[in-house]
């Protein structure tokens, strides 16, 4: 009786085993179609970032025409330092003056969401920050580099575009952020802030980029 149990359930199993053997082999195959694609992709990626490590390593820097003979101004407004790593950056290969834009009141604070909800209320209420007077009259080039908030410049950086005048002066813009800013949009509103034109194109830096800033600062610099 119990021998005539094991044979109906195995004629049952049958079917059940040849699909299964089917669907791990399936499945195998499955398995191996995604680890050949991770594998093809992991070593395109090496390959292109080798090519960019390689290409931005023989950059040099050439003083470009545009900054010949020219009185140089690095500013900026860093609340975590990103931006001022950049600013020095610069300042280090173009030379001139560099300068912090400070808060006349105390700084934002430290914890990121207190801050965020500060900034997000003074954005509502249209309200900019006060902030040191800073001489910009004898530059003709004036770096100015922000960190992104809220997909634009920082409240600090606005505050400094829309109290000094930029008459005859060159507007270099340069940002760090984590993802995501309006970028046609902040040269708009940088246009709209200090009423010239004389902006040249920004350059955008992921805040984790450290390792190759030099040169891509330098390429930037080399093709504005
Ligand atoms: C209040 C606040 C808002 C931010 N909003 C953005 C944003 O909209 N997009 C983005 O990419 N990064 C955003 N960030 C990240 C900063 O832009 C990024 O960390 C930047 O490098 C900080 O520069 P810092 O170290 O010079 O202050 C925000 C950071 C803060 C504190």
């Amino acid at each position: 009786m119990a021998n005539n149990y094991v044979i109906i359930i195995s004629i049952q199993a049958y079917p059940f085993c040849i699909i299964s053997t089917k669907y791990i082999k399936l499945k195998d195959k499955i398995y191996e179609v995604f680890l050949m694609g991770i594998f093809i992709l992991f070593f395109t990626l090496l390959i292109v970032a080798t090519c960019k490590i390689n290409e931005l390593k023989n950059i040099q820097y050439n003083q470009p025409e545009y900054l010949a003979d020219k009185k140089i101004l690095t500013i900026y407004y860093s609340n975590n330092g990103n931006t001022k790593n950049v600013a020095l950056n610069i300042n280090y290969i173009v030379g001139g003056d560099i300068k912090e834009i400070e808060l006349v009141e105390k700084n934002y604070p430290n914890n990121i969401f207190t801050m965020s909800k500060q900034v997000r209320k003074q954005i509502k209420e249209g309200v900019l920050p006060r902030i040191k007077d800073i001489d910009i009259s004898d530059y003709d080039i004036i770096f100015v580099g922000s960190p992104i908030w809220n997909f634009s410049m920082s409240l600090p950086v606005k505050a400094f575009l829309k109290n000094n005048n930029f008459e005859n002066k060159t507007l270099i813009p340069f940002f760090t952020y984590s993802g995501g800013a309006k970028k046609s949009r902040i040269v708009k509103e940088i246009e709209e802030l200090t009423n010239t034109k004389d902006i040249k194109k920004p350059l955008f830096m992921f805040e984790n980029r450290i390792c190759l800033e030099k040169q891509q600062i330098i390429k930037w610099i080399n093709n504005i």
